[in-house]
């Protein structure tokens, strides 16, 4: 290492460790963060539809389970989300809002199948989303944030499938 490069090195240091908590965030984090909280709002609200429409043992069990695991996990990401300086939002996306919707203006075997179906589809999305961030996020927190989520959002994702099955 050349002396200009030490100098340099050393004065990124000293920059990191003087920077305040939420600088070292990237905009991968940022929006993990952000994404996963609108994520975790809008499995709240659909489960709840779900427990007030549905009949469907496997349909309110996959609900049940949803609304307990997001509720923890939207309050823990929103933690993480403050401590980092990032504003955690209020409220899920409009595409979601629009979403539940259209899924609440079912009822039956048909309400039963699409909130399955639009499960499954979410989980595999949350599930790849996850890995992103794990593996290429900046900060080690929210990476490891990510990672942790794994696990629930696979059993959600066998959940939605048994009641996609079993409606
Ligand atoms: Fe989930």
């Amino acid at each position: 290492m050349t002396k200009t490069t030490l100098a340099a090195a050393l004065a990124a240091a000293a920059l990191a460790s003087a920077a305040p908590a939420g600088a070292a965030v990237s905009a991968m984090d940022e929006h993990w963060l952000t994404a996963a909280i609108q994520g975790d709002q809008w499995e709240i609200s659909g489960a709840k539809i779900a427990l007030a429409k549905s009949h469907n043992t496997a349909v309110r069990r996959l609900a049940r389970t949803l609304l307990r695991d997001h509720t923890k996990s939207r309050a823990e990401t929103t933690a993480l989300a403050v401590k980092l300086g990032v504003k955690p939002p209020t409220a899920s996306t409009h595409i979601q809002q629009w979403e539940l919707a259209i899924v609440s203006s079912l009822k039956g075997r048909a309400f039963n199948r699409w909130y399955a179906a639009m499960e499954i589809a979410d989980h595999h999305g949350d599930i790849a989303e996850a890995y992103e961030e794990a593996g290429d996020g900046h900060v080690t927190a929210v990476r490891k944030a990510a990672l942790q989520e794994v696990p629930d959002l696979r059993k959600h994702l066998a959940l939605a499938r048994l009641a996609w099955a079993h409606s």
